[in-house]
């Protein structure tokens, strides 16, 4: 009994280190895969539709990082980036903020007609 609650407390502690900060830096993907939850409000890619919320794409890193920051602290004045902003570490701000930083801006997108 008492070798299994060890084994399983060894297992736990080895899932907590494989699940500890690094992840996001290891992972190239990481700011890719968190900013796809920024593109369905600032547009496919950044750039939002009409503009409307302000697109992100290839904006500097550096404001990108602060502005979530800000948004965080209350700082800045907003209607739901205070509630965005606090899910996120630093270090996911950090590479959802390269990566933002790193796209092709392009002209506000007109929403489209409907194709019928
Ligand atoms: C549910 C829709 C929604 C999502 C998801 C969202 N935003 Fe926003 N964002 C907004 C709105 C709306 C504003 C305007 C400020 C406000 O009212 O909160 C804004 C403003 C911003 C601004 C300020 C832009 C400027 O020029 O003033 C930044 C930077 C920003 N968002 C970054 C992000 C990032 C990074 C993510 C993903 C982690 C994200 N947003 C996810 C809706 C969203």
């Amino acid at each position: 009994m008492k070798r299994t609650i060890t084994k399983a407390f060894a297992l736990a502690l080895l899932c907590s280190f494989l699940h500890a900060g690094p992840a996001v830096a290891q992972d190239p993907n990481a700011g890719r895969n968190l900013s796809a939850n920024c593109f369905t409000c600032h547009g496919t890619g950044g750039n939002s539709v009409g503009g409307v919320p302000p697109s992100l794409a290839g904006r500097a890193s550096a404001e990108l990082f602060q502005t979530m920051k800000d948004f965080q602290t209350g700082k800045r004045p907003a209607t739901i980036m205070h509630q965005q902003a606090k899910g996120y570490t630093d270090e996911q701000l950090q590479a959802i903020s390269s990566y933002l930083a790193s796209l092709k801006p392009g002209a506000p997108r007109v929403p489209s007609k409907a194709a019928n």
